[in-house]
């Protein structure tokens, strides 16, 4: 079967990537994008190889009563691939992501385990959430956004996950020649843009449009601010420009609550906060084990543990290393009484779950954004002993099959 080919399916579960799963006439998988369980639909090919297809819902014969049209104009078979799920209503959004959390508990972890995704303010209707947006950059200077699986551009005038304060810098609507990238980021009144050069174009800055922002080009500060000040729970946390913070308004409360809420820090207690950012949860780690307890936040990005450094000011208890997460890194921590770990999508890894494993903390706290990474991680504990505690998804990312999961870990005889 090639590229275009049209095919009539029987649509079925959800999987991973935001497709659902049907078969082709000749036996092979296909991922249909922009289709819903239990609908039959005409579906172009988009690509294949031996052993499955990926597809797009171009017509929908028999349509779900879940489906909705999708609000965005360009959330569309072939268009942009920044949202997986425009036509899906939304409380149904949910219930596909807490399918996929279940199935790859199930399937990785061994564990069955009903998961309820719960909404978080911030985000009404799921639109206007997106407090950063990425946008790539045509040749041409026309910033877009990039389709499915794939860099080439889909031009866009708006993009309505994007919170108005995104908007009002209209990267879109504007011209960057010699860049390839360009970050908004915006908090209330402040906004920063994050520009990335044209390899090629480095010795002569690109051309910044006259935005309403702070600029930085290739980490170099060009106009204040370049950075964004955020507030959650009474801390202030500064972010540089390209930095990592969570995109959702609410993520960064409802993650700090629901790490703490696990973990009860103790005074005297010590915590390590492994893959900390710009130290959003050792600064309330620090607050709760106070002056006689430590904590020991490692992260990899030296801009991100400048800005951690100066978010824990008030704490000098709380002490950031630049470091990446590796075995003898997590060995070396001492014996902490408390661990959270918020690594990137591919997850900690065998090694260094391992390693933690004989650090045997009173209480771990592992948050994910990506089930089947944090799936396997989990088997490695639970394979000598752990027992998971709880386990709560958060939609962080409405409109997208992505889920942000917090969940407990005690070591064995705790
Ligand atoms: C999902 S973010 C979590 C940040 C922080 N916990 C927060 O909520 O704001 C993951 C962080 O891990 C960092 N990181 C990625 N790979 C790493 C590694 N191998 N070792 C240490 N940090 C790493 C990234 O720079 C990023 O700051």
């Amino acid at each position: 079967m090639t590229a275009g080919e049209l095919l009539e399916l029987q649509v079925g579960a959800p999987a991973a990537g935001g497709s659902c799963v049907a078969r082709a006439p000749d036996g092979r998988v296909v991922f249909v994008r922009h289709s819903l369980p239990g609908e039959r639909v005409m579906a172009a090919v988009t690509s294949s190889t031996t052993s499955f297809l990926r597809a797009d819902a171009v017509e929908v014969l028999d349509p779900s009563p879940d489906r909705v049209e999708p609000p965005c104009e360009y959330a569309r078979p072939g268009r942009c691939g920044g949202c997986d799920w425009q036509h899906v209503a939304l409380p149904v959004q949910r219930q596909l992501k807490a399918a996929l959390v279940d199935e790859q508990l199930r399937r990785l972890a061994g564990v069955e385990r009903p998961v309820e995704v719960e909404e978080v303010p911030g985000a009404p209707a799921g639109l206007g959430w997106r407090t950063r947006v990425q946008f790539s950059v045509a040749p041409s200077g026309r910033a877009g956004l990039c389709r499915h699986r794939s860099h080439e551009q889909e031009p866009v005038e708006r993009c309505l996950i994007a919170t108005p304060e995104v908007e009002q810098v209209g990267a879109e609507r504007r011209l960057w020649p010699g860049a390839c990238a360009v970050e908004v980021a915006a908090d209330g009144a402040q906004r920063v843009v994050s520009v990335t050069s044209r390899e090629g174009a480095r010795r002569g800055r690109p051309q910044m449009p006259d935005v309403e922002a702070g600029v930085v080009v290739d980490g170099s500060p060009v106009r204040l601010p370049h950075g964004i000040r955020h507030h959650v729970l009474g801390r202030r946390f500064e972010v540089a420009a390209g930095g990592f913070w969570q995109v959702h308004p609410g993520a960064a409360e409802v993650l700090a609550r629901s790490v703490l809420d696990v973990l009860a820090p103790q005074p005297g207690e010590r915590a390590l906060d492994l893959y900390a950012g710009v130290g959003l949860f050792a600064a309330f780690l620090g607050e709760r084990v106070g002056p006689s307890g430590a904590v020991l936040a490692v992260e990899v990005d030296a801009r991100a543990c400048a800005d951690a450094a100066r978010n824990t000011a008030d704490q000098p208890h709380v002490r950031i290393r630049t470091a990446a997460v590796s075995p003898a890194e997590v060995a070396r921590s001492g014996r902490p009484d408390l661990v959270v770990l918020d690594p990137p999508r591919a997850g900690a890894g065998l090694e260094v779950t391992h390693a933690l494993a004989a650090l045997r903390p009173r209480r771990l706290a592992y948050v994910a954004c990506d089930p089947a990474s944090f799936a396997r991680d989990l088997r490695v504990l639970l394979d000598v002993g752990w027992e998971l505690r709880s386990l709560r998804a958060f939609d962080l990312y409405p409109m997208t099959e992505h889920v942000e999961i917090v969940a407990a870990l005690t070591p064995p005889q705790f």
